[in-house]
């Protein structure tokens, strides 16, 4: 896991041009939002961990006008954009979801594309402490398939979670509602563009500090490239969680 301190800094710094890159991470949100739409439910409070620039934390706002709903994010920059979003029942903090403390506060906790930065056994058991017993927790990350590409070819890449291991985390405390993980494939131009984008959302795992290896360029562009550049490929997981 990298140090909080470095990931803190990375998204502060991209997040200005966070929204231009970040597709994927869109079209998760808009996923998940979906899934949440087809329960009928009377919200209060929400929260949403790893915010971002707020932009599922916005949509929760307008679809749930009569909730309180608060975005925490470790990254103080991705707050200052986020912090731009202006609606009555918005807010937004620096906290971190691995850490933040509360009882039985929420009725929904959502984390979109951000539990792969955090220790997922205590951000659960933060989730189980906040959430109202039959309260929701909805969220998508990243599985273990994603950049398998980058990893195979020697660079370094975070470590993801499966499924198995959030289930069996979850099950305690949790029914299981919902939980798929699906492949989505990616083409870039070049590696260097797919670093650079992972760099310009703040996924500086699979820099390697300038240590790139010349072989290792050539051996992605061989196994995983053709005439109109390489592909990388994300296991994307989502779940929907109930609180016992
Ligand atoms: C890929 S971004 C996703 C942002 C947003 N949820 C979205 O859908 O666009 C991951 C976010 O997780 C945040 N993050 C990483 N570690 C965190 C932690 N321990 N606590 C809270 N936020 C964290 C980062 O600062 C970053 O904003």
């Amino acid at each position: 896991m990298l140090a909080k301190r470095l990931i803190s800094a990375n998204f502060s710094r991209s997040a200005a041009q966070y929204d231009r890159h970040a597709v994927m991470q869109r079209e998760m949100a808009d996923e998940l939002f979906s899934l949440l739409t087809t329960f009928d439910l009377q919200l209060t409070t929400i929260l949403d961990i790893g915010c971002g620039t707020g932009y599922l934390t916005k949509k929760l706002a307008e679809r749930f006008p009569a909730a309180r709903v608060e975005g925490i994010d470790i990254a103080p920059g991705m707050i200052e954009e986020a912090g731009k979003q202006k609606r009555d029942n918005l807010s937004f903090k620096v906290g971190d979801g691995e850490e933040v403390w509360g009882v039985g506060e929420y009725d929904l906790v959502v984390s979109n594309a951000s539990l792969q930065w955090m220790s997922v056994e205590q951000v659960f058991a933060r989730v189980r402490e906040r959430l109202k017993p039959g309260g929701l927790f909805l969220f998508t990350t990243f599985g273990p398939k994603t950049l398998m590409e980058l990893k195979e070819c020697g660079f370094r890449v975070n470590e993801f979670p499966d499924t198995i291991m959030i289930e069996q985390l979850l099950k305690p405390h949790f029914r299981n509602v919902f939980l798929a993980a699906l492949m989505s494939r990616e083409k870039f131009h070049s590696v260097k563009e797919l670093i650079y984008y992972l760099k310009e959302l703040g996924a500086a795992a699979a820099d390697g500090e300038g240590q790139f290896q010349l072989s290792s360029f050539r051996k992605y562009k061989e196994s995983y490239g053709d005439e109109d550049g390489i592909s990388a490929s994300f296991e994307l997981i989502y779940g929907v969680f109930e609180k016992l």
